[in-house]
């Protein structure tokens, strides 16, 4: 039986409250009244109170021509990871940054890319369209020179991308923040690594300096601002009730007994819906990690040790290498059945979800949820998050759609992105003699 708080009937099986991702901002013209390095932009007469009450100019420098800007006068951006997120993300930065603009050049340049092995590195900007035939060719990565690289000969702080899964470069974000970078990050390894962690990544990316890491919980759901932004309007979270892993979301959406669940797991293995090894997901540790973001994010000062954690993988599978826990896999079948049927005869749903409620208290696990509330009605690799608050209730707010794969997670990731340099740039620019 599910140790989860009775989840209240008289809930609405779906909310009705719809959060909208924000619009994408168009960066290149830039509303200023500061007249020292300003022009009008090109191709264009210069606008008038009579041909256009709201006056739109675009900040130049000497040396730009209007359809290229100089490396110097771009935000410089290294690019961390070229795994499934990482190549996606470089597709998308390609067609956006060739986009037509009315000629105008874009305020960002690729200046490094780097997976684990090789990094790819340019004085200009590279061609993102082929990087990896035409740029300059690769070296074995080195963090250090990877950074130096990237920040020389510009006024700009650079942006950092993390699209890697790896806890070395999680550990690099405190000291990037704290030496003027900017840090984009789908790796949650940082984030939710511990109170002290947290802290210092706190301390470092106030004011000037912005730590983005949208994409850490949900992909490119809007979870992680929509907390910030309630709290810091003032609002009180009561709770937070979320399906925060596509895989689980997607075994337990589709477990319905007339398969064994270890078929379904090895199923979705195939299909690239799991970790390679599907233990990373059973664990339930990596939504425990997007949990503690949120509660974190909710003001409770948590660490990822006050998660209770439900691990569905049998104790004598843990230690196992992975052919033989595949083998093995069938011994999950028993125990999870009997949950199922439990589920049936209580007329609800099976389903692995993360909670926090008001006093803090958060845990990950199996729970049973009646046919009426919002958990009931996912389907594929949705992810859900609904927050009750002192304003939201008795309706929820609800958050819900796909939480995971490449080319979603590389727009949040981009979205990020093209936050930080809209910011980089109106914070800097106007102080570049
Ligand atoms: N997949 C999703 O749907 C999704 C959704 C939300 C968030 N995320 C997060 O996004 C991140 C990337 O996921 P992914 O699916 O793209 O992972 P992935 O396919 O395993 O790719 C990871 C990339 O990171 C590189 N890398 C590892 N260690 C490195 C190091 N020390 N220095 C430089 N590069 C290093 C790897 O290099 P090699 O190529 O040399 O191995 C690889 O290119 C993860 O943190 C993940 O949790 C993923």
């Amino acid at each position: 039986m599910s140790d989860y708080p009775a989840p209240d009937l008289r809930k609405p099986a779906v909310a009705s409250t719809a959060v909208a991702v924000r619009p994408r901002r168009e960066h290149p013209r830039i509303d200023t009244t500061d007249s020292r390095h300003v022009k009008p932009a090109a191709g264009r007469t210069e606008p008038t109170a009579s041909t256009n009450s709201r006056t739109v100019l675009e900040i130049r420098r000497p040396t730009d021509d209007g359809t290229r800007r100089e490396p110097r006068w771009r935000i410089p951006l290294g690019i961390l990871g070229t795994g499934t997120i990482g190549r996606a993300l470089l597709r998308q930065l390609a067609k956006y940054l060739t986009a037509d603009r009315l000629g105008q050049s874009p305020l960002f340049c690729v200046r490094g890319i780097a997976n684990s092995r090789s990094m790819w590195l340019t004085r200009e900007a590279f061609d993102l369209r082929d990087w990896h035939d035409a740029t300059p060719p690769s070296v074995a990565t080195d963090i250090d020179r990877f950074l130096s690289h990237v920040r020389q000969t510009t006024d700009f702080a650079p942006i950092l991308v993390d699209v890697t899964a790896s806890p070395a470069i999680a550990t690099h974000h405190v000291d990037w923040l704290r030496g003027g970078c900017h840090v984009v990050t789908a790796n949650k390894l940082g984030i939710a690594g511990s109170q002290t962690q947290y802290q210092a990544l706190r301390a470092a990316s106030t004011g000037r300096i912005r730590y983005a890491y949208e994409t850490t919980v949900g992909a490119a759901l809007p979870v992680v601002q929509t907390v910030r932004d309630l709290c810091t309007t003032g609002d009180q979270i009561l709770m937070i009730q979320g399906l925060l892993s596509g895989t689980l979301s997607y075994l337990f959406n589709t477990y319905d007994g007339s398969r064994p669940f270890s078929e379904l797991v090895r199923t979705a293995r195939s299909r690239g819906l799991t970790e390679p090894d599907p233990r990373a997901d059973l664990a339930g540790m990596d939504v425990a990690r997007k949990l503690l973001i949120l509660a974190r994010e909710a003001g409770f000062p948590l660490d990822l040790d006050d998660i209770k954690v439900e691990n569905l993988v049998p104790v004598d599978l843990a230690q196992d290498t992975l052919d033989d826990f595949l083998v093995h896999l069938t011994r999950m079948d028993e125990p999870l059945k009997n949950r199922l049927d439990e589920a049936n005869r209580t007329r609800g749903v099976l389903r692995y979800a993360a909670m926090l409620n008001s006093d803090g208290n958060a845990r990950v696990g199996l729970g049973i949820y009646p046919l009426a509330h919002a958990f009931a009605t996912t389907c594929h690799t949705d992810n859900l998050i609904e927050v009750t608050t002192e304003r939201y209730r008795p309706t929820p707010l609800i958050i819900r759609g796909p939480g995971a794969g490449a080319d979603i997670t590389a727009a949040g990731v981009l979205t990020d992105i093209l936050k930080v340099v809209d910011f980089e740039w109106h914070v800097t620019s106007r102080n570049i003699p």
